[in-house]
């Protein structure tokens, strides 16, 4: 027998649809909400050819209260939300503030403002290492302070954490599972669905695949002379379809009234830090293949180094990070070939 409607917002983007994946596999029914201004159908037939069943699709904006309320009509079994849809830019975010806090606040308020009624018992919320800023200390806990964001993207995720804990504080009846990511990578091991960044990317992966694959000349490394043993920045590189299934654990957990409180806040990371230069020859060791770059200047506004004490989530959860780096790689190398071999990049 089929489980309970999951409604996934941002559901044919990099993070949603792989979790889509992982909740049909677990037996979940699931309906998308995406406004495609960041991903397109496409993603739903490699949906369909991993799990064999093609989740329902809703092409609307979130921000839209009229659409969203006519889904909740069309759907009243949703039992749980995922919340991924976001505008995600950071650079973006800065040229464009009204933009980001439009889309990304005004999504959430018009989904938790229509939970409430609907009986819905919860929603997961995508949130982000962003809020930590540069830490006093590494690894990072989640009770480490949030620091003044440097981005309005930034910004939002703060806002919208707020948000939450407001709305539940007042006495709405549903929980919610707060989900800070560090640095989402790879893709999923079938080389049907992964990241599918818009022009020139401005992340780490996928420049550097694409510059493996000879779209672009070569890879910048963006400063070697920060205070890390090789010099370049740090972070927690956490593969896609591990940060998927943990999705699943909290849907899960909250469906079943396992939640220890009504709001709850979960870093997902490997608790591995590994530098620019560690991942580039991670990269090259998997698959063989060489990756032209070169050192330049810093990024205004980087991060030196950050990766996460993912204990909490190890052990509340029971979620772990499983996927080696390596695999990791091989998985975001096999991607960027598919995309190459249907003509897209
Ligand atoms: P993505 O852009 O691939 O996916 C987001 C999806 O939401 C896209 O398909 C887009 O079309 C859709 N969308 C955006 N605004 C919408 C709206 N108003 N209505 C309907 N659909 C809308 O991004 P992603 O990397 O999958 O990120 C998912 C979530 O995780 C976002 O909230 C993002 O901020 C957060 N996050 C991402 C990262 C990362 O590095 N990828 C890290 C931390 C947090
Ligand atoms: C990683 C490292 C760069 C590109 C961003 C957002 C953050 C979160 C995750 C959503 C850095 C270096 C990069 C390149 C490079 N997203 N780099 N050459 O900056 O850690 O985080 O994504 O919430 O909010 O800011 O990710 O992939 O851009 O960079 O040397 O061409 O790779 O300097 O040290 P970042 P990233």
């Amino acid at each position: 027998m089929k489980k309970e409607r999951i409604l996934v917002t941002g559901g044919t983007g990099y993070i949603g649809s792989h979790t889509v994946v992982e909740l049909q596999n677990a037996g979940y029914q699931v309906v998308i909400i995406d406004n495609l201004s960041n991903s397109n159908r496409d993603v739903l037939n490699g949906i369909e050819r991993i799990t064999g069943c093609r989740p329902d699709f809703v092409e609307a904006d979130c921000t839209d209260m009229n659409a969203v309320t006519a889904l909740f009509d069309n759907y009243p079994d949703i039992a749980g939300i995922i919340n991924f849809a976001a505008s995600k830019a950071v650079g973006e975010s800065i040229e464009k503030p009204l933009l980001y806090y439009r889309n990304n606040l005004n999504t959430l308020i018009n989904l938790l403002e229509l939970m409430g009624n609907r009986g819905v018992k919860g929603i997961v919320f995508s949130s982000s290492c962003t809020v930590y800023g540069e830490p006093d200390t590494n690894p990072v806990t989640e009770a480490a302070p949030i620091k003044t964001a440097t981005s309005p993207y930034g910004n939002t995720k703060q806002i919208c954490e707020e948000i939450i804990h407001d709305t539940i504080n007042s006495g709405a009846p549903f929980k919610s599972i707060i989900l800070r990511y560090f640095n989402p990578v790879g893709a999923h091991p079938s080389a049907e669905i992964g990241e599918l960044p818009n022009g020139v990317p401005q992340n780490l992966i996928p420049y550097l695949t694409q510059t493996a694959i000879g779209i672009r000349k070569e890879l910048s490394v963006f400063g070697d002379d920060y205070d890390t043993p090789d010099g370049s920045c740090i972070r927690d590189f956490i593969n896609v379809v591990d940060l998927a299934k943990a999705h699943v654990i909290a849907i899960e957990r909250m469906l079943q009234n396992q939640s220890e409180a009504a709001v709850e806040t979960f870093n997902l990371g490997t608790g591995i830090g590994l530098s620019v230069k560690e991942l580039i020859a991670a990269f090259e060791r998997a698959t063989g293949v060489k990756v032209p770059h070169k050192i330049v200047g810093r990024r205004p506004g980087d991060i030196e180094k950050v990766w996460a004490e993912p204990s909490y989530a190890n052990n509340v959860l029971g979620w772990r990070a499983e996927a080696t780096i390596d695999d990791t790689m091989r998985s975001a190398w096999a991607w960027q070939c598919r995309l190459r071999e249907r003509g897209i990049m």
